[in-house]
């Protein structure tokens, strides 16, 4: 029946495993910052809190994130963006300024971190082996400046790695496993230190991503209510792909001398947006299905007892690159402004709790006006620059507005942009075609969002939060050049 393990998520994925620790391990979650609109970072930490979830996961070291964390009582993984590492590689020093500016002075603030977790999958087959030569060398400084800061004991180094580093071949046996040919060196090396140095290997696991890929993957393999032709592996049961890709891990350890080697789950959940398999019922089973095993300490075959898992994620992120598909800026178990999608049962309440206090726009959306010419050129130019500029993802077959008609498609498009720049009056002048309404456009699962008020990030705006300032006037002129060079 061909290999199911073979699909496992090339481009996203977590899973966290912490054998070594005895007590309640709990939840943790990703919160990630690449968003138009970030809630107040101090709502957030709250929010976390309140659900419940004891342990968070940075893709950077934001300033007033972290500030927001001291004396939460939550752990913290602090990440270094891919960018960095070929400076860390090469030299101590910035490792050492890395540690000091971003580790040590927030541990001094009351920061509880945990982890620095160096890179953020930088040997995913996307970039090419760009990070091949810098990953092991930066994780070897930014150990020793731990070690010089007199930290290592505290802060344990790992690098978050996509499930693709390991297979098991044409098989689909997790027991067939190892390190992919091409990085089994590198990967070797690595695990090596990890151990001799007591950290964790930290790996994302996204079985949506096999579905994704893979028209044929069966659906019911994908979650965790059984399966009906499980595998078989030397008497191990596998009913699920998380299951199969985390134990195929264990055996690529176990196989290359490491078989003890802590794992944490850095990243897995299931989005709810922008494809025909990334809806609200499904993201509800998959991450209700998983909680549940955390919550028993279910474990998988090859490694029974509490598994030390990061969810992915937090919020929904509007200015994530859609390079890995739509789905990208919908992996929240909260929308964007920290409204619960769906009931979950995460730690002891039954249900998610909501932000408290996010101050919202006012109640109005830039609509398609009743008198538009839909015959208008300037109707599929504009459109596509709103939805360049802003977010149209919950558009298209299978999502949440898929079923709006070619007026409600535009009307959402101008609506996003508008929101995203902040309601300006100058971001719903779409020539002759857009209207403000105070009158909710939005029909059933379809919501025309209104955003929240920005929250000032000036003091630290590291990767990718996109603040666009709102310039129509580049509609105009788009439009007319474009139109001139046409005619
Ligand atoms: C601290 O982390 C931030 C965010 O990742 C980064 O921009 C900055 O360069 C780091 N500081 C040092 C001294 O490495
Ligand atoms: C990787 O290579 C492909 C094909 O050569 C190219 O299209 C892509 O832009 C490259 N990506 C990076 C991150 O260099
Ligand atoms: C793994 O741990 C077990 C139990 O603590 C021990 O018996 C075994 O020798 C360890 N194996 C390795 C490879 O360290
Ligand atoms: C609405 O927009 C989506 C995404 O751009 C497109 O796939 C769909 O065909 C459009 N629907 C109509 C009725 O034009
Ligand atoms: C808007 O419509 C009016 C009248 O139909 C037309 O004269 C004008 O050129 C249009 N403006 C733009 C920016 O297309």
């Amino acid at each position: 029946m061909g290999s199911f393990l073979s699909f496992r998520g090339f481009i996203l994925g977590l899973l966290c495993l912490n054998v070594s620790v005895g007590f309640v391990i709990g939840i943790g979650v990703n919160w990630g910052t690449q968003d138009t609109h970030a809630i107040p970072p101090a709502t957030v930490v709250k929010m976390i809190k309140d659900n419940g979830i004891q342990k968070v996961k940075l893709f950077d070291a934001d300033y007033n994130i972290l500030n927001a964390l001291s004396k939460s009582g939550l752990q913290v993984m602090v990440g270094i963006p891919n960018e960095m590492l070929s400076d860390l590689s090469k030299s101590v020093a910035a490792a050492e300024n890395w540690v000091a500016k971003n580790i040590s002075s927030h541990v001094s603030n009351g920061v509880d971190i945990r982890y620095a977790a160096v890179g953020n999958e930088p040997l995913l087959s996307t970039f090419n082996g760009s990070f091949l030569t810098t990953i092991f060398p930066a994780l070897q400084n930014v150990q020793s400046a731990l070690i010089k800061a007199g930290l290592s004991n505290q802060v344990k180094v790992t690098i978050p790695l996509n499930a693709d580093v390991y297979d098991s071949g044409s098989s689909d046996k997790p027991s067939d496993g190892d390190f992919r040919a091409d990085t089994k060196d590198l990967m070797v090396e690595i695990v090596k230190f990890l151990s001799d140095n007591g950290a964790a290997f930290t790996v994302n696991i996204y079985p949506f991503i096999s579905l994704y890929l893979n028209p044929n993957f069966p659906v019911d393999y994908a979650f965790f209510n059984g399966y009906s032709t499980p595998i078989d592996d030397n008497g191990k049961i596998y009913e699920n792909v998380f299951d199969a890709n985390h134990d195929t891990l264990v055996w690529a350890l176990q196989k290359n001398g490491y078989g003890n080697l802590s794992i944490i789950v850095g990243e897995i959940g299931w989005p709810t947006d922008g494809d025909r398999n990334a809806n609200l019922q499904y993201a509800q089973r998959f991450n209700q299905g998983f909680m549940t095993r955390i919550k028993n300490n279910v474990g998988t075959p090859m490694r029974p007892g509490p598994v030390d898992a990061y969810l992915f994620s937090l919020v929904d992120e509007d200015a994530k690159s859609i390079q890995p598909g739509n789905f990208e800026r919908h992996w929240g178990l909260f929308y964007f402004d920290g409204t619960p999608k769906y009931q979950l049962s995460l730690g002891t309440a039954n249900a998610l709790v909501g932000a408290s206090g996010v101050q919202y726009l006012a109640k109005k959306w830039c609509v398609l006006s009743s008198s538009a010419n839909l015959d208008d050129p300037q109707v599929a130019l504009s459109v596509s620059y709103a939805c360049a500029n802003a977010d149209c993802t919950s558009l298209g077959y299978g999502t949440s507005c898929g079923n709006l008609d070619i007026k409600g498609n535009i009307s959402y498009a101008f609506n996003s942009y508008y929101q995203i720049h902040d309601q300006l009056d100058t971001a719903c002048k779409f020539p002759n075609l857009s209207t403000v309404t105070t009158s909710d456009p939005s029909t059933g699962d379809c919501k025309f969002r209104i955003m929240i008020q920005p929250y000032d990030t000036s003091s630290s705006s590291p990767n990718g939060r996109v603040r666009a300032p709102g310039k129509p006037v580049c509609i105009f002129l788009f439009v007319f050049v474009l139109l001139f060079t046409i005619m």
